[in-house]
C-alpha cells in the first residue's frame, strides 16, 4: 500500500530546483495570446456585508461573450480605467454564458474605487487566467469544500459545477467559517445549496454575537460534526493561508493525500500571465502555473505559505 506522504506529485514544479532554475520566459510568452481585453457593463450590484459587494458583469460585444470561456478556479484582471487592475475569482458558474458574478472586498485602492461605481458602470477584463480545481478528476467522490472567509468566492465556482454535476458526485459538504456571523456571504443560497443540491452545509463563527444560533469556533471544530472517508474524498480548501495550512494538515492526520487537496494561492499581480514576474514563488508563476495547487505542490514551493 502507497504511502499517502510519498504520492508522485502531480505537477513538474515539485521536482523543480527552486535555487537554480531559471523562469523559461519563452514559454510564458505564450500565455500574452490568450491576453484579450473585454469591455463590460456592470448590470447588478449587491452588498454582502459591510465589506463585501457582489458585481455582476455582462461582456458588451456579443461576439466577445459568445467565446468567452472560464473552468472553475480561474480568476480574471478586473480593470477600473484611472485606477489599475486587480485579480479577481470568477465566482459564479462557468455554464452561465450571459454574466459573470464577482464576489470583491473593499482592500484598498482599486477596490474602494470600484466600491464607488454603480449599475451601469463600465470596466475592462483581462482573461480567464490560471489553472482551475480539476473537476472531473473529483467526480465519483466525495467532496469537501471549505473555505475561511472571503475563501467562499473561489470555492463559489466549483459549488456550482458540482450542483449542475451533483449525480456524479457522493456525499458533498461546505464547511464555512468566519470570524464574526456577520460576515458570513452568501446566506440567501443556504437553502438551495442544501434542500436543492443536496449539499450538506456546516457553518461556525469565531466570536458568536447576539442571537446566533449556529456554532463558535474555529473552522477545525467543524470535523468533529462530519465523517470522512479518505480513501475516497476530495478537498478544497480556500481562504488565508494560516487556514489552509492548519486544515490542510488536519485532513493529512485524517488520511487523504495531499494531492487530493486542493487551494487557491493569493499573490500580488499585474500581468496575470506570466510576463511581470511580481506573483512568482521561487521558479513558479502564481499567475500562470496557479493560483490553483494541490497541496503537496504548496508543501514543495519555498515560501509559497
Ligand atoms: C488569484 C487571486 C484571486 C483573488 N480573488 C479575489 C476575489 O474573488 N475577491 C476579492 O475581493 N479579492 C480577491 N483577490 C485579492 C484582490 O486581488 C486584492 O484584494 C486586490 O488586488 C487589492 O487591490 P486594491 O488596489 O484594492 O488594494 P491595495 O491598495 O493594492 O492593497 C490593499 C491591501 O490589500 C492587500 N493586497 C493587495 N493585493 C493583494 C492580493 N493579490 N492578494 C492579497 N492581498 C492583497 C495589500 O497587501 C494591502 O494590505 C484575489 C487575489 C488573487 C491573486
Ligand atoms: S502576475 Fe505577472 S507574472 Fe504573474
Amino acid at each position: 500500500m502507497p504511502d499517502k506522504h510519498f504520492v508522485i506529485p502531480r505537477q513538474d514544479i515539485n521536482r523543480e530546483d527552486f535555487t537554480s532554475s531559471i523562469p523559461d520566459f519563452n514559454r510564458r510568452s505564450e500565455f500574452m495570446k490568450t491576453d484579450m481585453g473585454h469591455k463590460c457593463i456592470i448590470t447588478n450590484i449587491v452588498r454582502l456585508t459591510e465589506q463585501e459587494k457582489l458585481f455582476k458583469l455582462r461582456i458588451i460585444d456579443p461576439h466577445e461573450q459568445g467565446i468567452f470561456r472560464f473552468k472553475p478556479g480561474q480568476f480574471l484582471m478586473l480593470e477600473l480605467p484611472g485606477y489599475g487592475d486587480v485579480p479577481i475569482s470568477i465566482s459564479s458558474s462557468n455554464s452561465n454564458h450571459e454574466f459573470l458574478e464577482l464576489c470583491i472586498r473593499k482592500a484598498g485602492h482599486v477596490t474602494s474605487a470600484l466600491f464607488t461605481l454603480s449599475e451601469g458602470a463600465h470596466v475592462a477584463i483581462r482573461g480567464p487566467f490560471g489553472s482551475s480545481f480539476p473537476m472531473d478528476e473529483m467526480a465519483g467522490n466525495n467532496v469537501l469544500l471549505i473555505a475561511g472567509g472571503l475563501g467562499i468566492a473561489p470555492l463559489r465556482a466549483p459549488l456550482f459545477w458540482i450542483s449542475e454535476h451533483r449525480e456524479r458526485f457522493l456525499n458533498v459538504a461546505v464547511l464555512y467559517g468566519v470570524k464574526e456571523p456577520s460576515q458570513l456571504l452568501f446566506t440567501y443560497q443556504f437553502d438551495e445549496w442544501e434542500k436543492i443540491n443536496h449539499i450538506t452545509l456546516h457553518t461556525i463563527a469565531e466570536h458568536a454575537e447576539a442571537g446566533w444560533r449556529g456554532k463558535s469556533g474555529m473552522i477545525t471544530d467543524l470535523f468533529q460534526d462530519i465523517s470522512i472517508d479518505s480513501e475516497h474524498t476530495y478537498a478544497i480548501v480556500c481562504g488565508p493561508p494560516v487556514m489552509f495550512k492548519v486544515v490542510c494538515s488536519y485532513l493529512d492526520n485524517l488520511g487523504i493525500p495531499m494531492n487530493r487537496m486542493f487551494v487557491s494561492l493569493e499573490r500580488r499581480m499585474h500581468c496575470g500571465m506570466g510576463k511581470c514576474c511580481r506573483c512568482m514563488v521561487g521558479s513558479t508563476f502564481t499567475c500562470v502555473d496557479g493560483p490553483v495547487f494541490d497541496y503537496w505542490s504548496v508543501m514543495n514551493l519555498k515560501e509559497a505559505i
